[in-house]
């Protein structure tokens, strides 16, 4: 066979139609943040780039003496998919595979496998976190869906506000002057007027404001916040809280944070009825060492150890709501305002953060993923 692969790494020799010396493959697949790995007809590991190195948590010397059998069990539905490129030889994608073994622990993967036509029998895989890659497509699609509410805000401000001033202020005088019957009405205006005001001032929340940031405790925040739900609108609920108190401050804006876990804790409270006994939230913290994050449209990777989780054990999010969760005003209750979540969104995505979901009846899960204060300093 010409060579395809040599000792010490994959060569592709210049036979082909490619001019000039010959191209080390190695070294450019070595430089693909993404991790690629060939495997021969017996499914043994021929070759891995830094990335995947990293990824399977082995060394390319390692691997060499291993086979995808040595990783996952035999039933695993990988093997069943590179069965079907080989067969049919062609590119096959999933993008939800989760590699659990006990090697391994990777939820969520997306993988897309090749033929290798050259090498018959040899696969390419690529795999990449599915669930960081979902999380942050969605989070490209909030930050504008917040830009065009914060965009929107602005006009209500100045289109809605004053005249709704004025407004009130002739309801408010009628109401000293009029008769009993038309009073009523007079209050109404009033009180209407007074709910447009607070949507408004809800929105306004939106505006491109630039935040004053400062080390902040997180845990204290998730204090306040647990105390203020408990004395009000979660008083029906038990809270369990399980926190790393070892975790560096976060970066952030105190009120802003308060503001985000508020809104989720209200989320969750509101998922549970109010007669139900055995309602529960948990909160928890912890810190993520080394995994990285794709900003997409740049080649920016960023770090963010530090994950908070608001969850709670209602009925869960139902599927047509997941997908336009963190737009605004989109609202199952028959008061809400549909705002919660896009501000959370918002908030989240102006403190170079992340916010993700999984639910499923009896256990909702936000989880925020923050960037801690020596993030800058050690040039990461
Ligand atoms: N913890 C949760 N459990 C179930 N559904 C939730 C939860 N959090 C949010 N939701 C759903 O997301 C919707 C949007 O939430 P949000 O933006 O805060 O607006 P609002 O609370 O005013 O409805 C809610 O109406 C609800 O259907
Ligand atoms: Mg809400």
């Amino acid at each position: 066979m010409m060579g395809m692969v040599a000792r010490s790494g994959l060569r592709i020799i210049g036979k082909s139609p490619a001019r000039g010396p010959e191209i080390d493959a190695a070294a450019m697949l070595g430089a693909l943040p993404v991790p690629v790995v060939l495997l021969d007809a017996d499914n043994r590991f021929r070759f891995a780039n830094h990335a995947a190195e990293q990824f399977l948590g082995l060394s390319m010397q390692q691997l060499s003496h291993m086979g995808l059998k040595d990783l996952l069990p035999e039933d695993h539905p990988l093997f069943d998919l590179i069965g079907q490129v080989r067969q049919h030889g062609i590119t096959i994608a999933d993008h939800d595979l989760s590699l659990e073994s006990p090697r391994l622990h990777k939820q969520a993967i997306a993988v897309q496998a090749t033929p290798l036509n050259e090498e018959p029998g040899n696969v390419v895989l690529s795999l990449q976190d599915a669930s960081a890659a979902r999380a942050l497509d969605r989070q490209t699609v909030f930050r504008s869906a917040a830009r065009s509410v914060s965009g929107m805000a602005a006009i209500l401000a100045h289109e809605v506000k004053n005249p709704l001033s004025g407004i009130r202020g002739a309801a408010q005088l009628l109401e000293g002057s009029v008769s009993e019957a038309d009073r009523e009405l007079a209050v109404l205006i009033r009180d209407e007027a007074d709910r447009i005001r607070a949507l408004v001032d809800r929105m306004e929340a939106f505006g491109e404001k630039p935040i004053e940031r400062r080390a902040v405790n997180i845990h204290r925040v998730l204090e306040h916040v647990r105390r203020l739900a408990q004395t009000g609108f979660a008083a029906h609920l038990r809270f369990n809280e399980s926190y790393d108190p070892s975790l560096p401050p976060v970066y952030a804006n105190r009120d802003q944070l308060v503001q985000v876990l508020l809104n989720l804790v209200k989320n969750a409270a509101e998922s549970i009825t109010a007669n139900e006994h055995d309602g529960e939230i948990t909160l928890t913290t912890a810190y993520r060492h080394g995994v990285r994050l794709a900003i997409p449209g740049s080649t920016q990777r960023v770090h963010l150890p530090l994950v908070v989780t608001v969850r709670d054990n209602g009925p869960g999010i139902t599927e047509d709501m997941r997908q336009h969760l963190f737009e605004p005003f989109v609202t199952s209750k028959p008061s809400g305002s549909g705002l919660g979540l896009a501000l959370v969104a918002k908030i989240v995505a102006d403190h170079g953060g992340l916010i993700e979901v999984d639910s499923v009846p009896g256990r909702t899960e936000f989880a925020l993923h923050l960037p801690v204060i020596s993030e800058d300093v050690d040039g990461e």
